[in-house]
């Protein structure tokens, strides 16, 4: 039924438990860091652990491969011959252990977007663990405890503009599943393979910005941009990406050639959206149809309708929606710049629309997951904040240097938390591009609104507060999940001391 690839999820013992040697990060706050290899982390992952529990193994094969787009065929980089990656699925508080062999011509890692995980497999080198080298195995072996939709890419350089991702499904056992079907639609932006590497365009872009497939940003000063005809206005106005793609992709297709996700008229499906694109945001409608919006990065929201949705790098939102009868174009807009991704919905005959085509939906309401509620039941409890942290976030097109309080991560001042507290991180966007703002193995809540998250957009010149409570020790990136963003600066830790 969804449109992706289903293999490699098997049910079986677990593999041995790797230990990896954690890297203090720098101390400039007090106390020492809870490294990735202290007893708290281990405390914490058993914490987690009920007797019983179920385990998941898989295989991931990072590879060069040769991509069907659905036209262009492209060279990259993925697990296994296909994009996205193998579906992994689990249930909320099952072990996960997955082997990684590393058959890419360079070292990689393998983080899990979004999961509440022990530290030492969450997959950042240089922080959590070494790089997996190039003909490297590695397990990671973690249980999984909030059922929602995630994914998993690299963390290393700007591999995830590759064809390195996949979805990784959590089930929750108590859900009621008021549904019919499920699809799974995964977002992306392509370069790889069609004249440029991921490497040469951020190469290209610290050269001076727009080479071949650079934005034109010139013509900026504050104007809505094309891409749906001009008369719209976006919410991401002064930037929206600094990276002209040849191909946006709904599961690895092109609008041209598009995956069809088929149902009968009048059922009610559930599609879980994940933006795995590296410097695009996408506006998402299905033609003919308004979206209830059920959960925002895994976690269920208080529901809203609307007619179209802005998913940033990073974010994923599970949205209801009751079919019609026809084909429907599912059009994934990339904001701001001209393309679109594209998926058919099929419940009966009828001819497939234009790669082209522009639903109205996409001119009329639009949410961002900063407009979303917390459903009552995983709103943050209200406590006082123990700590605040500002994160201004910088940067510039002219150098390519994209600065958190001023700093790129290599001489970024860590962000101390001690575990226990209430922390407040104030994300203030001093620069005309917008950043969806992530932090690993925590799900924030929106001071404003209370949603959980754990990718947010910050807009140009806008600021956005989140809570969360330091539950989960160690160090923990915190970043712009545009990853030419991150990979020129704009990254620093959330650092839990001892
Ligand atoms: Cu999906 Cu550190 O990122
Ligand atoms: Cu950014």
């Amino acid at each position: 039924m969804p449109a992706i690839s289903r293999r490699t999820v098997l049910l079986g013992s677990a593999g041995g438990l790797l230990t990896v040697g954690g890297l203090a990060a720098c101390s400039t706050s007090s106390g020492t860091a809870v490294t990735s290899s202290s007893r708290a982390v281990e405390t914490a992952e058993r914490g987690r652990r009920a007797a019983g529990q179920r385990t998941v193994t898989a295989r991931l094969a990072p590879r060069q491969a040769t991509l069907d787009l659905g036209g262009p065929v492209v060279r990259s980089w993925a697990y296994g011959d296909g994009v996205p990656g193998p579906l992994l699925r689990a249930t909320a508080g099952d072990r996960v252990v997955v082997t990684v062999d590393n058959a890419l011509p360079e070292s990689t890692s393998v983080h899990w977007h979004g999961v509440a995980l022990r530290n030492d497999m969450d997959g950042v080198p240089g922080m959590t663990q070494n790089p997996i080298g190039a003909n490297k195995q590695f397990t990671y072996d973690f249980t999984v405890p909030d059922p929602g939709t995630y994914f998993y890419h690299p963390h290393s350089g700007v591999q995830l503009d590759r064809g390195l991702y996949g979805v990784l499904v959590v089930d929750d056992p108590a859900e009621p599943g008021a549904y019919d079907a499920e699809w799974i639609v995964v977002l992306d932006d392509w370069v790889d393979g069609t004249g440029q590497t991921p490497d040469d365009v951020l190469a290209a872009l610290r050269k001076g910005g727009a080479g071949a497939g650079g934005m034109d940003h010139g013509s900026m000063g504050g104007m809505p941009m094309g891409g749906l005809g001009g008369d719209m206005q976006s919410p991401l106005i002064g930037g929206a990406g600094d990276v002209a793609y040849p191909h946006y992709l709904i599961n690895g297709r092109v609008p041209a050639s598009p995956v069809t996700l088929s149902a009968k008229p009048g059922q009610r499906v559930r599609i879980r959206m994940i933006n795995a694109a590296s410097d695009t945001a996408f506006r998402v409608a299905v033609g003919g149809h308004r979206l209830t919006v059920t959960h925002s990065d895994g976690f269920p929201v208080a529901t809203t309708e609307t007619d179209a949705l802005l998913v940033g790098m990073g974010e994923r939102f599970d949205v209801l929606v009751t079919l019609g009868d026809g084909t429907f174009p599912l059009v994934a807009s990339a904001e701001g710049k001209s393309g679109q991704g594209m998926a058919l919905v099929r419940t009966a005959g009828g001819e497939a629309p234009s790669p082209n085509v522009k639903p109205t939906e996409l001119r009329k309401h639009v949410v961002l997951g900063t407009q979303l509620r917390a459903a009552p039941q995983v709103a943050l409890r209200s406590r006082q904040v123990d700590r605040k942290h500002d994160l201004v976030l910088g940067g510039s097109m002219r150098n390519y240097r994209w600065t958190i309080n001023g700093k790129t991560f290599d001489d970024a001042d860590p962000l101390g938390v001690r575990q226990g507290e209430r922390v407040r991180l104030r994300l203030r966007n001093m620069s005309m591009m917008f950043h969806p703002m992530h932090v690993h193995g925590h799900t924030f809540g929106l001071r404003e609104t209370g949603a959980r998250k754990d990718t947010v957009i910050v807009r140009p010149m806008a600021a956005v507060e989140v809570d969360l409570d330091a539950d989960n020790p160690g160090q923990w990136a915190t970043h712009c999940h545009n990853i030419y963003h991150a990979e020129a600066g704009m990254m620093t830790t959330l650092s839990y001391r001892g």
